[in-house]
């Protein structure tokens, strides 16, 4: 930095000797000004440049080069500005990724093929079970919509709106989990696709519950003070002409609305969803290129990189050969970790900001940043805020509220979370085996242990090693016991 300010200095110089002295005299108040901002721009740490400038100032001998300092690499020096290390660590990766890249291809050749990935989704060209599963779904918002309507009028009581709502509830994680389970023609993939649609749905239709609800109590607290008072105007004329602005209950209870919260990306509903002014259709198109793009990059490399990484580690696993699969587990790790990276951002980025952008929803905080955890809670309550803001409006609180202690309450959102993972695994692989339950339930004695003993950066070190080695564990875990159950006793 000194070294780009001096050069600045000589430049501005030559350039005033050139262009004479009325000339000059401005581009002196001109270099004048260009130095003031340089010196404004400059970092606020001392480099040995401007330490020698301050010792002149202070009137040090010209001469004299040597001060007490410390080395800048000590901690001590207060020195913070590592980012030619950082980006020596991406020409690192950069490099030793090239290397990977180069092995996999003399190894296996391009194993990359499109037309493959259809049959992930579909076994039979003919037979769609997954997308007629969802459109079927509608059944459900339906059910929940009708029910909060006559609720809304009072034809029906609380208690007769709670035991159909339960139903309704139950029916969208056991109708979909009974038809994937008894049905042959669908897929894995199609079966994790529905049943993600579906447990969206539950945590939708369970919120739209909730605060209709919650608008109900408040409308009876309001009546019964405004009959108190001896005057009681309809809720329709009280929103007067800002009713499409701002609405209120129940004039929230239309198809359009119910199906407006269907598709907006966020669990939780609100009668009146924060609205941006517009759609920015380049906003939109960088999004729509980001998906299609990151897409296409997942299934290749899971094609290329994983699949073959997967398939070497079943000789191992039999074996029971334990520093080779520890030797496989960790060759596992990078493929899947970089697959989870890039699923983080097509997801939570790319593909929510798109939807969010169509809709014109204003709230776009589905992450917040994650990758400075240095704790185990701090993970899990910033990576899925979607999801996060669901358990803590709809579970976590409401607990709290009602008396139940904070560890009970944390501890029964992760049972639920827990629950939820395994049924998207279990359901569709049609094999219980409890990896995925056993993983989440297991983030809690490993937030003890990582709050107890590991602060700072260690913290964060022990949230990216639980990530990066805790995913490929369970994934390994499945896939032997698919290879097992599907392919061993198929060939005895
Ligand atoms: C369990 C979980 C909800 C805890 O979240 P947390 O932020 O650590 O919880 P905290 O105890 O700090 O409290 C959070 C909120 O509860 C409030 N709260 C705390 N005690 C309360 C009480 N006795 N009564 C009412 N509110 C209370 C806090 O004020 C805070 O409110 P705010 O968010 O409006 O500031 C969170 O870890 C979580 O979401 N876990 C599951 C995540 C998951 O499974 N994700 C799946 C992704 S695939």
């Amino acid at each position: 930095m000194g070294d780009r300010s001096e050069k600045g200095l000589v430049k501005h110089k030559r350039r005033s000797t050139i262009s004479g002295d009325a000339a000059g005299a401005h581009q002196k108040t001109l270099s004048g000004q260009v130095k003031e901002k340089e010196q404004s721009q400059r970092p606020r740490h001392d480099t040995p440049a401007n330490k020698h400038k301050n010792h002149r100032d202070a009137g040090d001998h010209d001469f004299s080069c040597h001060k007490l300092q410390e080395s800048l690499l000590s901690s001590d020096s207060g020195y913070s500005n590592y980012r030619g290390i950082l980006n020596w660590c991406v020409v690192m990766l950069v490099l030793s990724n090239a290397r990977l890249v180069l092995e996999n291809l003399i190894k296996y050749g391009v194993l990359v093929d499109p037309i493959q990935i259809i049959s992930l989704f579909l076994k039979d060209p003919y037979s769609w079970p997954a997308p007629c599963l969802i459109i079927v779904s509608n059944v459900f918002i339906m059910a929940a919509f009708y029910i909060e309507r006559k609720l809304s009028v009072g034809i029906i009581s609380e208690g007769t709106g709670t035991f159909l709502h339960c139903i309704n509830l139950a029916a969208l994680l056991f109708v979909p989990a009974g038809t994937v389970l008894s049905l042959t023609s669908i897929t894995p993939v199609g079966s994790v696709l529905a049943l993600s649609v579906f447990t969206i749905l539950f945590l939708k239709l369970y919120s739209y519950r909730d605060v209709n609800k919650w608008c109900r109590e408040i409308r009876q607290a309001k009546a019964r003070t405004l009959s108190r008072s001896q005057s009681c105007p309809s809720v329709h004329k009280a929103n007067g002409p800002t009713e499409y602005t701002h609405v209120s209950y129940p004039a929230n209870l239309t198809h359009r609305d119910m199906y407006y919260f269907i598709f907006v990306p966020t669990l939780c509903y609100d009668l009146n969803f924060p609205r941006s002014r517009r759609i920015r259709k380049r906003f939109l198109l960088r999004r729509l290129l980001e998906m299609v793009f990151l897409m296409q990059l997942m299934l290749g490399l899971m094609q290329q990189w994983m699949v073959p990484t997967i398939q070497n580690s079943m000789k191992p696993f039999q074996d029971m050969d334990f520093s080779r699969i520890v030797e496989r587990l960790l060759k596992l790790a990078v493929p899947n970790h970089f697959i989870w990276l890039i699923f983080f951002y097509w997801y939570f980025h790319s593909s929510m900001n798109f939807v969010a952008e169509l809709m014109r929803f204003g709230d776009r905080e589905f992450y917040r940043d994650w990758w400075n955890s240095e704790t185990i809670p701090y993970f899990w309550s910033n990576w899925n805020i979607p999801v996060h803001k669901w358990c803590l409006r709809h579970f976590y609180k409401p607990m709290l509220v009602k008396g139940v202690n904070k560890l009970s309450a944390q501890l029964a959102v992760f049972f639920l979370s827990a629950f939820f993972h395994e049924y998207l695994v279990s359901v569709p692989l049609k094999m219980f085996r409890f990896w995925a339950f056993l993983g989440m339930m297991a983030q809690i004695p490993l937030a003890y242990l990582v709050g107890r003993f590991l602060r700072g950066n260690y913290g964060n070190a022990a949230v990216w090693m639980s990530l990066i080695i805790g995913q490929p564990i369970a994934v390994l875990m499945y896939v032997h016991d698919y290879y097992v159950l599907h392919y061993e006793s198929t060939a005895a």
